[in-house]
């Protein structure tokens, strides 16, 4: 008997899951993550093994995607488009594997009814009663395209019709739209005598990353509302009312499939197609686009081989794939195993860890950082994104927000592609809670309450009071970070907390601070008091590079600090120069000069610089660089590639750091890479690429370590 509790879970789902699938399929505007659909599938199917009496035809879990959308004209398919069954992991892969390979075994040797008891997919064991080893299965290996999938009917060589796959058995007639896809041929490219009566190419619509990104940026720039990703993209431009819209989306296809054949090169009805190989092999020739990365394994081990490959190298792709699809090869075998309602038992869809979630965007703060820099950033619900809990993800600036209309309240799109930074996609808007509105740039500094100010052409916004206290937080946080002062034990947090206490209000402060300051203060130990006053102590030495990076002053990074510390020597004689002089010093322009001028000619900075002398913090260079000595050449030899925006070096100067000390910068990650620096708003191909490649990827901190030793730490 069946619990009334999952009875009724199961009916939830089933509501659930086709209210689901109408979003995705029929709306293009999913309002959940694939992965919390699928795992309300897997959920449903468990619930209905488990009880077989829950089971009922209806049950999505026995149907294929969802009805088509009334503003299409139906269209019947000749050959069912099924969809594929999943492997959530490579455990369920293999075990996927065993199940085919024991039923091949007793299809080879003929046994009745073997086919019909076997349901490969649902964690039944299907060996039959004699155990039969089957030999080992040639299997086509392909990647799994994250678009829209697509029929194209092609008689006598001419595009007929285009359709997707609906539930299956009836799709949508978007003929006119596919006409305007550029690598859809309408005629066919084979030769006399070649061509088929009747061929249906099967397939994938899709939009390329960088595509993707272009068409975002467009719409960015006529304040249009962002896609959240390719997918979604793909679709929405593919089932438009009106082809001129379609026409103006960089819109691409892979085959992958033949539904009905019949004549020509296939042979009378597909005679002359005896794998999946040669289906790829005709569609290729026919003129379609075919993915290179299609391989033939031998045998299930080299499928496993290259699912495990494809999911290290999916981020080198220069479009989405969401995992790997694994079919039999030969389509005998194919037609011997059959297939269940929805799925062929011959193939299986292995799908990579999911990268992208949904959950409620709680707040969005602005956080102040030490030049003033007002960031906006998101508080998530948390959410396991990619094997890690995200809580908070950057939104960047004021633009983006805008451009992503992301609020307070929403359902949100968050993605996390590896080891990359988490970031906001865009917002569900079918969940939108009611009366929301567009989120405000706050006017004032959440910290200082002082009016923020953006100026014109820039697109970030500063909280210009230097005594706010967050950006004294920063400011001194950064003076002891291991690119300036190197202070061991000076985080954010404690410097914090020594602000609060009001022990910090500038840098000097750190150098007056008593060991009967700190004892009593929460985290603190006799130990830590010891080891945190020692560090500050030997922080005194450090020199005029290091000295003038902690100062933070804008546009002074480490290059650019270790090239005046060079040429000048000596604090005073930095603080007497004028423009011109400064900007004489190679390496440092207009800009950087002016700023080193107006941060020393400020009463409060001249204060503080003074009292830093009192406490006996050295102002002169450890290595002056008489008649422009070299840089110790740290990256001789080595490329480093940059992408997003550094705090302390602008591009040309991160760049002008690397070529010093011996290295390369090029514009692009390659295998060759010896690491890939990112700051905020990184490139996502540079990104995707430097992961693939397994080329290390550095924060701004790393990249200092690396300019002072060579080393990746
Ligand atoms: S074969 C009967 N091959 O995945 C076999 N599908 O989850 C049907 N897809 O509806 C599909 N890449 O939209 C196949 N290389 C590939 C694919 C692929 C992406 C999509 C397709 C299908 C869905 C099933």
């Amino acid at each position: 008997m069946t619990a009334p509790d999952e009875t009724a879970r199961a009916d939830e789902l089933r509501r659930l899951i086709t209210y689901h699938a109408e979003r995705y399929f029929q709306e293009d505007e999913p309002e959940i993550a694939d992965a919390e659909y699928d795992a309300l599938v897997v959920e449903l199917r468990r619930l209905e093994q488990e009880n077989p009496e829950l089971a009922a035809d209806e049950s999505p879990t026995a149907r294929v995607g969802a009805a088509p959308a009334p503003r299409f004209a139906p269209v019947r398919h000749a050959v069912a488009m099924m969809s594929l069954d999943n492997a959530f992991s490579l455990d369920e892969l293999y075990a996927w594997g065993q199940r085919l390979q024991r039923l091949l075994g007793a299809v080879q040797n003929g046994e009745p009814g073997a086919r019909d008891d076997a349901a490969i997919q649902g964690g039944e064991d299907v060996a039959p009663a004699t155990e039969v080893r089957s030999r080992p299965v040639q299997l086509v290996c392909e990647p799994k395209i994250d678009g829209l999938a697509l029929s194209l009917r092609y008689e006598s060589g001419h595009l007929v019709q285009a359709a997707t796959r609906g539930d299956g058995t009836t799709g949508e007639d978007v003929t006119a739209n596919v006409r305007t896809i550029r690598s859809i041929p309408a005629v066919l490219d084979l030769g006399d005598g070649e061509v088929p009566d009747v061929l249906e190419v099967r397939g994938e619509v899709y939009m390329a990353a960088a595509d993707f990104e272009e068409l975002n940026r467009r719409r960015a720039e006529a304040g249009e509302r962002l896609f959240a990703n390719p997918r979604n993209s793909a679709a929405g431009s593919l089932r438009q009312k009106d082809p001129a819209v379609t026409a103006s989306r960089p819109l691409s296809f892979w085959g992958y499939q033949i539904g009905e054949v019949d004549g020509g090169a296939a042979g009378p009805a597909g005679s002359a197609l005896h794998s999946q190989g040669d289906c790829l092999a005709l569609i290729s020739r026919a003129g379609l686009p075919v993915n290179p990365e299609i391989v033939v394994a031998a045998d299930l081990d080299e499928a496993f081989a290259f699912c495990r490959s494809l999911e290290g190298r999916r981020h080198d792709l220069d479009y989405e794939v969401d995992g790997a699809v694994v079919k039999v090869d030969d389509l005998d075998l194919q037609r011997a195993l059959g297939s269940t309602s929805r799925a062929p038992r011959w193939a299986i869809a292995y799908k990579f860890p999911p990268e992208e979630r949904t959950t409620v965007l709680e707040e969005i703060l602005v956080s102040i950082g030490r030049t003033g820099r007002a960031t906006p950033f998101a508080k998530l619900a948390p959410v396991v994104v990619a094997g890690s809990t995200v809580s908070l993800a950057t939104l960047h600036n004021e633009d983006q927000v805008r451009a992503k209309d992301v609020r307070p309240g929403d359902t949100v799109i968050v993605r996390k592609a590896g080891d990359v930074i988490p970031e906001v996609l865009g917002p569900v808007l079918a969940a939108r809670p009611r009366g929301s509105a567009p989120w405000e740039f706050p006017t004032t500094c959440p910290a200082c309450g002082e009016p923020l100010v953006r100026l014109e052409g820039e697109s970030d916004t500063y909280c210009v009071n230097l005594e706010c206290p967050a950006q004294r937080v920063q400011r001194i946080a950064h003076f002891g970070s291991r690119s300036a002062m190197d202070i061991e034990g000076l985080g954010e947090q404690r410097v914090a907390q020594l602000v609060e206490r009001g022990l910090l209000v500038d840098v000097a402060d750190l150098y007056a601070l008593a060991a009967s300051d700190l004892v009593d203060l929460e985290g603190f130990g006799e130990l830590s008091v010891a080891n945190l006053l020692g560090a500050i102590e030997a922080s005194k030495g450090q020199g005029l590079a290091r000295l003038l990076v902690a100062l933070s002053i804008r546009h002074v990074g480490p290059t650019v600090a270790s090239l005046l510390a060079g040429d000048l020597g000596d604090l005073d004689a930095l603080r007497q120069a004028g423009e011109a002089e400064l900007a004489a010093v190679e390496g440092v322009g207009p800009t950087i000069a002016a700023s080193l001028v107006a941060f020393f000619s400020l009463a409060q900075n001249d204060a503080v610089v003074e009292r830093l002398r009192q406490a006996g913090v050295r102002f002169s260079s450890d290595r002056p660089r008489a008649g422009g000595e070299r840089l110790r050449q740290t990256l001789a030899g080595r490329s480093v590639v940059v992408t997003g925006t550094l705090d302390a070096f602008t591009r040309e100067e991160a760049e002008a750091a690397i070529l010093a000390r011996g290295g390369k910068s090029p514009g692009s990650v390659s295998a060759r890479t010896y690491a890939l620096v990112v700051g905020a708003t990184p490139g996502d191909s540079k990104l995707k690429k430097a992961e693939s490649a397994g080329v290390p990827v550095l924060d701004e901190a790393a990249f200092v370590r690396l300019l002072d030793t060579g080393e990746l730490d």
